[in-house]
């Protein structure tokens, strides 16, 4: 452990990659806590991109009291496509050299946390630079914590606008596809397809072929739609990630329903960005808050290259003396569990997998 950061120490803050609900309140976070600890906290606009660019701005705490309550980030997000190249890398380190900043704290996803792990231990006019993050991505995709930033509230907008949907699908007696976000993990499609009773959830983990996925859709629909059946809608959710096109799923799923179900229509509706915006949860804010607290406590004790993630499924660390539900997880191992939950090879993803086919089971009822 490094020796405790002083008074007046300088902490740089950025919010890096896809932005997530929540993200605001993580600003807020350690901003108060910063300013608790004595700390000068200095935020960095649109993430690597503005590091590059020196882009530093004081963190106005009584501007981020209202920010906390609104999606996207006050400060800018951005994915950078200079800084992970070794010249980009470079120039940062060098940027950081001349300066008196202490610690670096990066609020995102796998990218950005990686990309905080390269800037540890460079020299600044302050010793060694301190790094830690905060997990920020709508697709809880990152291992080391079992919920991220923005995960809450990316759900309850699915389920929210899915109800919608199942309102006009109903009166129509329709078929709906929904897809949601979620590149590499269909975790927020299928937590928010079981929250708003989809009739089935398709996910890239259960590794179907596509032509099982169109499979899949047709037995559902030519269930719903049998003798005897009064379904009036079919609610389809589908993850981004999954190999065949939503579009392309629905020409398949179309032509065999030709055959198979009489006058039922089918629609897509892409939520994309949608699901990145909005008002983040209660749930969210103080997650964003406590993982910010711990985070700032840790480097101000001396701590350095962790994220700070929360208890629950696959955390197995013990957590951290400033709060119960959170966990200081070294970046390295972070990012290993993250590599291994992408690959389908941690503990978490091999559960997930298992669950999301019990689940897919328990709708086909
Ligand atoms: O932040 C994660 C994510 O929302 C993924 O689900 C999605 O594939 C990606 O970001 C979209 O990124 P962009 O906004 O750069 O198109």
């Amino acid at each position: 452990m490094a020796a405790k950061l002083e008074r007046n120490d300088k902490v740089l803050v950025l919010t890096s990659g896809g932005d997530a609900p929540g993200m605001n309140s993580a600003l807020r976070g350690a901003a108060r806590v910063g300013a608790e600890l004595g700390l000068e906290l200095v935020g960095v606009e649109d993430g690597y991109v503005g590091l590059l660019a020196e882009r530093f701005v004081p963190l106005d705490m009584r501007h981020l009291d209202d920010a906390s309550r609104r999606g996207g980030t006050v400060l800018g997000t951005a994915r950078s496509r200079i800084f992970p190249t070794p010249e980009g890398q470079q120039k940062a380190k060098e940027i950081l050299a001349k300066s008196n900043v202490s610690a670096l704290l990066v609020i995102g996803g796998n990218g950005s946390l990686t990309g905080a792990k390269t800037l540890e231990g460079t020299e600044t006019g302050k010793g060694p630079l301190r790094v830690a993050g905060l997990p920020a991505s709508i697709d809880n995709d990152l291992g080391g914590t079992s919920m991220a930033i923005g995960v809450d509230t990316a759900m309850n907008t699915i389920v929210e606008a899915c109800d919608r949907i199942c309102d006009t699908a109903t009166a129509h007696r329709r078929i709906f596809l929904v897809e949601v976000m979620g590149r590499d993990c269909g975790y927020l499609a299928m937590t928010a397809g079981i929250a708003a009773g989809a009739d089935t959830v398709i996910v890239r983990e259960t590794d179907r072929s596509d032509a099982e996925v169109v499979d899949q859709v047709c037995r559902t629909i030519e269930r719903a739609y049998a003798e005897g059946e009064k379904r009036r809608r079919v609610l389809i959710l589908k993850a981004e990630g999954v190999h065949i096109g939503t579009n392309e799923l629905k020409a398949k799923v179309d032509e065999r329903l030709a055959r198979t179900v009489a006058d039922v229509d089918s629609r897509v509706t892409v939520l994309g960005h949608v699901v990145r915006g909005g008002t983040p949860s209660a749930f969210d804010r103080l997650l964003a808050a406590r993982l910010a607290n711990a985070a700032l406590r840790g480097l101000a004790d001396g701590a350095s290259g962790f994220m700070a993630g929360w208890v629950g499924p696959g955390i197995t660390r013990e957590a951290c003396p400033y709060d119960p539900y959170v966990v200081l997880v070294p970046l390295e191992e972070m990012l290993a569990e993250t590599d291994k939950l992408h690959r389908g090879e941690s503990a978490l993803a091999m559960w997930r997998k298992r669950v999301y086919r019990e689940v897919e089971s328990i709708l086909e009822r």
